[in-house]
């Protein structure tokens, strides 16, 4: 159940505090009783009727998608850039990303019409794990990475202790290959990790959320996600 004015605003009918004046002018009706108050709430079986006209209420949708490189984790760009609402063109609902990736970052994102889902996945003390795979420039070996795990201070933020895993160096190219396991999203935050201990991250990937991976998917392509998958998440945000 939501608040009535949270149905009439996600249903695309008004601003939520449109909505509000709607209810309060008695122009709202949910299973044909004329709803007055602002506490009054509908769940998605409600008729929920704006003067006299049904509104339609959204299922919630779950999708996972792989995002490449060079796409905004946005709905819309005011540099006219593409984004990864893009790619959802046939599905009619109104998805937004599950937290952002940066443009220049790839890999796993979330997109849903379940504001109540999004909000507990993005909140840092929902501890779900983030798995990136980074190339850094220089050689990481333990001594260096140690910061990592420690909860690091950037930018005036405790962040929380992170695990690694070196994956690979390059002595001739000078670069490494790091996994880092995090929880938190903050802005920039790997990149800000790598860059604190002298490693800057030179390509980004997130290649797990929680348990789900990218399996059988390629740049550009995303599927639905399974009701177990989805329980799953809830579970691991709690
Ligand atoms: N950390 C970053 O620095 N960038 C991302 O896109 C995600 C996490």
């Amino acid at each position: 159940m939501e608040r009535l004015q949270k149905v009439i605003a996600h249903a695309g009918i008004a601003s939520r505090r449109k909505a509000e004046e709607l209810i309060l002018a008695g122009r709202v009706k949910v299973n044909g009783v004329t709803m007055k108050e602002l506490g009054a709430k509908a769940g998605p079986k409600d008729r929920v009727e704006v003067d006299d006209v049904p509104i339609y209420q959204e299922e919630p949708v779950y999708f996972v998608l792989y995002k490449p490189r060079g796409i905004i984790s946005a709905v819309t760009d005011d540099k006219g850039r593409k984004t990864v609402v893009d790619y959802f063109i046939d599905v009619p609902e109104r998805i937004y990303p599950v937290g952002r990736l940066d443009y220049d970052t790839s890999g796993l994102l979330l997109l849903t019409n379940d504001g109540a889902f999004a909000q507990r996945l993005t909140h840092p003390k929902h501890e779900v794990d983030k798995v990136y795979v980074a190339k850094v420039k220089g050689i990481a070996d333990q001594k260096k990475l140690y910061p990592l795990t420690k909860g690091m201070r950037i930018e005036g933020h405790r962040l929380a202790p992170a695990r690694y895993e070196i994956l690979s160096t390059d002595k001739v190219a000078q670069t490494s290959i790091v996994s880092l396991t995090i929880h938190e999203g903050r802005n920039h935050q790997v990149k800000n990790m790598f860059q604190a201990i002298g490693l800057p991250v030179q390509k980004l990937k997130r290649e797990k959320y929680g348990e789900l991976t990218l399996a059988g998917l390629r740049p550009g392509e995303f599927r639905q996600l399974s009701r177990k998958e989805i329980t799953s998440l809830l579970q691991q945000s709690k």
